[in-house]
């Protein structure tokens, strides 16, 4: 039943759903008529006499040419032109979505908003807004699975993931791990709570949370030493981090988009892409670091794109000290203003 309750699932999905439909139909009765015309035409045409000799007709090239142009151009490539509109709806967040990071172990799954609110099990989103998940595992592969509102991704150990939805409707709506992770995988389940947007406000409010992502993601960034070689005035011996996310880093060998993927590779296998002009000196942080504190790392260098703490005027070429052989280049981040 609840895959017909299409005023509950949020509007590109329920375009998505309706188009399923739409195709299993189309192309349902086309393979059914196909099938008739082909038990009609072998009943029909069958030879009534054992003398008998078929007539030999040429074939007519214009009907031909019609019956196979027709439904190509009107069904089949209208339905992937559409089909592709809709992937992409699908797979491109809107602009304004509001971040959520999620880590799923065994078994469990955890949410940390951009306020700092955190949750085990549970995720709290505001109704009619974008929401964008960014997910990663740090264990086996899971999926998270919300069936109501369609959306169905893997979670995977590695690397981060992300998928969007915007629910329509207030309410509380079942979350499930969709992929086998284990002796409790059937009990990694949680609630989406979708609250109309004052409500949502008053939920935040009372999260009880301790500062922001990124301000936690400050306080690791001093605390493992990150900004004694990340300076923001350009002469540490690792790069300046400020407008760093979201660009594209000139690292040996070509380019690199510093986006969640980057700079997490950047903190546990530092020298798997070295930035243009510096020594690969920083150690790894494999092992010494949680998912979720990678997370509000990454919310914090993000952070330093707007809430620069220092003026940009100080975004000079980075000092080479220890090897003037390599030339200096004048800044390893391409960077456009804003
Ligand atoms: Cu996590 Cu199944």
């Amino acid at each position: 039943m609840i895959f017909f309750a299409a005023a509950l699932i949020p509007q590109v999905r329920a375009e998505f759903q309706w188009f399923f439909w739409a195709m299993v139909i189309l192309c349902g009765t086309v393979a059914t008529g196909i099938a008739a015309f082909l038990i009609f035409c072998a009943w029909r045409f069958r030879r009534k006499d054992d003398n008998e000799l078929p007539p030999q007709n040429a074939m007519n090239i214009p009907a031909e040419i019609t019956w196979i142009l027709l439904p190509l151009l009107f069904f089949f490539i209208a339905m992937f032109a559409y089909g592709t509109k809709l992937y992409f709806d699908i797979e491109r967040p809107p602009a304004d979505a509001e971040d959520v990071y999620v880590v799923a172990k065994q078994w469990m799954w955890k949410a940390q908003h951009i306020g700092g609110e955190r949750e085990i099990n549970s995720l709290h989103v505001p109704a009619g807004r974008p929401v964008r998940l960014r997910m990663i595992s740090q264990d086996a592969i899971h999926s998270f699975f919300v069936p109501e509102f369609r959306i169905k991704q893997d979670v995977l150990p590695q690397r981060y993931t992300t998928i969007w939805f915007s629910a329509e409707h207030a309410g509380t709506y079942h979350l499930f791990c969709a992929e086998y992770c284990g002796t409790n995988h059937s009990h990694m389940t949680g609630w989406i709570y979708v609250m109309e947007p004052d409500a949502y406000q008053r939920w935040l409010q009372t999260g009880g949370a301790e500062g922001s992502l990124a301000s936690t993601g400050e306080k690791l960034f001093h605390q493992h030493g990150c900004s004694n070689c990340h300076q923001f005035n350009g002469h540490g011996r690792a790069p300046n981090l400020i407008g760093l996310y979201g660009q594209k880093v000139q690292i040996a060998g070509g380019y690199a988009l510093a986006d969640e993927d980057y700079i997490r590779e950047s903190i546990l296998n530092p020298n798997a892409k070295i930035v243009y002009g510096f020594q690969a000196i920083m150690p790894t942080y494999q092992g010494q670091i949680s998912e979720e504190d990678i997370i509000a790392l990454i919310a914090y260098i993000k952070s330093l794109d707007t809430g620069a703490p220092l003026q940009l005027t100080t975004l000079a070429a980075p000092v080479i000290e220890t090897n003037s052989a390599v030339p200096t280049k004048s800044h390893p981040a391409e960077r456009t203003t804003r």
